[in-house]
C-alpha cells in the first residue's frame, strides 16, 4: 500500500492494543512507520523495537492520567491516538443489571473520556495529531440487546462530535470509525450462546479491515479532515 505521507518517526497510542481490533491497529501503524504505545490490562510492560507496551486499565482515570504523563514525557505527545479497548454485551434491557450497565458505561465511555482527557491538551499545545475513535455500528443503530453497549457507543458518538467541534482551528483532527461485526474475540461467548439471528464469523469483518481503514485515515494529508467512517461486510 502506498500512502499519502509515511508515518516514520510519529508515534502511535492505541488503547485495547493486547488482541482484536487494537491489536490489527498498532500492527498496521508500527508497519507504516510509527512507534507504538499500546495500552491494555493484560499487556506485559516493557519495550521493543517499534513498541512500548504498557499495563493499563482506561477505567482507572489516575492510572490512565499517570500513564499520559509517563508517555509524553518519553516520547512526547502522539501524533496517532486510538481508543479502541471496549467490552461487548448482549442483553435485552430488563435483564441487564445496573451494575452491567455501568460497566458498560466505564469501559466504553469514560474509559476514552479518561485517555482523551489525559493526552488533549499535549496534542493541542503541539498543534497537530489525529484521535481515532472506534465505535460501533450500534453507535448509529438501534440494535435489541445493545441496551448498554449501545447507549455507551452512543454517547461515545456524541463525545466525538463534540471533540471534533472543539478541535477546529487546532490542528489536531478526530476521525468516528464505526464497523459493523468483525471477528475477534469478543463475539467468544456470545456465539457459544448462539442466538440465532447473530451473524456467523465468516460474515463478519476481519480486524484487519478495521486496522486498514483507520491506516488510511491516519495517512491522509494534514489538511483533509475524515470525520467519520461506516464500515460493514458486504450483504
Ligand atoms: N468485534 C466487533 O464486532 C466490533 C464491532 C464494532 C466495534 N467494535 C469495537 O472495537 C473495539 C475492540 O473490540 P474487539 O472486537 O477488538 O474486542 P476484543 O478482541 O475483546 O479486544 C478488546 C480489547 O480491549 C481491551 N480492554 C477491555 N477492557 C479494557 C479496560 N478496562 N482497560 C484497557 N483495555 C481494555 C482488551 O485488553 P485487556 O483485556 O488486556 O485489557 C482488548 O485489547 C471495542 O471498542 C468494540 O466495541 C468491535
Amino acid at each position: 500500500m502506498t500512502h499519502a505521507f509515511s508515518l516514520d518517526g510519529r508515534v502511535a497510542l492505541v488503547t485495547g492494543a493486547s488482541r482484536g481490533i487494537g491489536f490489527a491497529i498498532a500492527e498496521a501503524l508500527q508497519a507504516a512507520g510509527a512507534h507504538t504505545v499500546r495500552l491494555a490490562r493484560s499487556l506485559r510492560e516493557g519495550g521493543g523495537k517499534g513498541r512500548t507496551q504498557l499495563a493499563l486499565d482506561v477505567t482507572d482515570a489516575d492510572a490512565v492520567q499517570r500513564a499520559a504523563e509517563r508517555v509524553i514525557q518519553e516520547r512526547g505527545a502522539p501524533d496517532v491516538l486510538v481508543n479502541a479497548a471496549g467490552t461487548f454485551l448482549l442483553k435485552p434491557l430488563t435483564r441487564t443489571t445496573p451494575a452491567e450497565f455501568a460497566g458498560q458505561l466505564a469501559t466504553n465511555l469514560t474509559g476514552p473520556f479518561a485517555v482523551l482527557r489525559a493526552f488533549l491538551d499535549a496534542m493541542i499545545a503541539r498543534g497537530r495529531g489525529l484521535i481515532v475513535t472506534i465505535g460501533s455500528v450500534a453507535d448509529h443503530a438501534a440494535l435489541p440487546g445493545n441496551a448498554a453497549y449501545g447507549a455507551a457507543k452512543h454517547g461515545l458518538r456524541g463525545l466525538h462530535g463534540v471533540l471534533a467541534a472543539e478541535l477546529v482551528g487546532s490542528g489536531v483532527r478526530a476521525t468516528l470509525v464505526a464497523p459493523g461485526a468483525v471477528d475477534t474475540g469478543l463475539w467468544d461467548t456470545v456465539l457459544a450462546e448462539a442466538p440465532a439471528d447473530l451473524p456467523t464469523r465468516d460474515e463478519m469483518l476481519r480486524p484487519t479491515d478495521v486496522a486498514d481503514a483507520v491506516l488510511w485515515v491516519a495517512t491522509r494529508p494534514a489538511h483533509v479532515v475524515v470525520s467519520e467512517l461506516r464500515i460493514e461486510r458486504r450483504r
